[in-house]
């Protein structure tokens, strides 16, 4: 096995808080061992057309504080096609970058590992979405951050529907993952929260209703994931003011501030950690790996258990939630 010389790393498609933390982990643990590295902008498409910059440990100053991300982001289709990613390759070779560290979410993780399977190249993953829908890890960078800024939105909302009595839908993002629905609405205290998860199963809308989820509250603050399953905050307004008109129903769709903002400790923290043990794994030889985080520890998860894996939603959140809201 070649050793590792000259590393690329990158961050692809949406932004997430802490990446900064991650890119300027992996700098510093690959400078620290030894191994150049060379920051790759606008994700993939920057490697299609060689935006490729040698970084040094000031390149990476004063920056694990602040949200986005400084490489840029992008989901690039040209790098899904074989003429792209030889494109990729070649730039690669040019620059003298022997391995890859690719900080994303699904999309950019299963790119990496079709990228890595088709040139025989060392490619390992950070978990960066804010969505926490990968496999393999308790929580994915920039979750913790998103999650404080919606349970802070919320906050704000519950001002103004309990003044004015109403009952509130609240969107945010995740896909098609209920993690951040569900976790802000008990750090909220929020009613309910509708999450794809659950809503495949049941109309959980109706079901809310019917047991009366309002019971001695004037106001209620429903947290809902924007998904084709659940129908997203608006659809659900719609049926309300179609089937249960008593009800005076507003919208708040929280949209791209989720994913900006001062990472919090926790993500600065996890960022660190994963991003030093991308480099660690690296050095050992791993390949096709996502640095995860269980029970404290790192973990090296294989991209195939971390992409495209139905995370289930833990029983217990929802029965907190149930209980608490009362
Ligand atoms: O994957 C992160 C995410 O923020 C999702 O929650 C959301 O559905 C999507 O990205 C939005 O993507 P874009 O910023 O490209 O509109």
């Amino acid at each position: 096995m070649e050793s590792i010389k000259c590393i690329g790393v990158l961050t692809s498609g949406g932004d997430a808080p802490g990446m900064n933390a991650a890119i300027r982990a992996v700098t510093r643990a690959a400078i620290f061992n030894g191994i150049r590295v060379m920051g790759i902008y606008r994700g993939y498409r920057g490697l299609i057309t060689d935006e490729i910059v040698e970084f040094k440990t000031n390149s990476v100053s004063n920056i694990i504080q602040q949200g986005g991300t400084i490489l840029k982001t992008a989901r690039c289709v040209e790098f899904r096609t074989p003429e792209g990613r030889k494109v990729a390759y070649e730039n690669m070779q040019k620059h003298g970058i022997d391995s890859l560290v690719v900080i994303g979410g699904d999309g950019s993780l299963t790119g990496a590992s079709i990228f890595a399977n088709e040139y025989n190249i060392p490619v390992v993953g950070l978990p960066g979405t804010i969505d926490n829908d990968l496999g393999g890890t308790d929580v994915t960078i920039g979750y913790d951050t998103a999650l404080n800024t919606i349970m802070q939105s919320v906050d704000k909302i519950r001002d103004t529907a309990t003044s004015h009595e109403r009952l509130f839908f609240i969107e945010v993002m995740g896909r098609n993952c209920g993690y951040l629905a569900l976790n802000s609405a008990i750090a909220a205290g929020a009613e309910a929260a509708i999450i794809p998860e659950i809503s495949i199963e049941k109309d959980q809308l109706s079901e809310l209703i019917q047991q009366g989820f309002r019971k001695s509250k004037s106001s209620s603050l429903v947290l809902v994931t924007e998904s084709d399953v659940t129908g997203g905050a608006l659809k659900l307004a719609e049926r309300v003011k179609n089937e249960y008109p008593q009800y005076d129903v507003r919208v708040s769709i929280l949209g791209h501030l989720q994913r900006g903002g001062s990472p919090t400790a926790q993500d600065r923290i996890l960022a660190s950690r994963m991003g030093v043990a991308a480099i660690e794994a690296l050095l050992e030889n791993q390949r096709n790996v996502m640095m995860g985080i269980r029970e404290n520890e790192i973990d090296y998860v294989p991209f195939k258990r971390a992409i495209k894996q139905e995370r289930e939603i833990n029983d217990e959140l929802l029965q907190v939630l149930k209980i608490s809201s009362i």
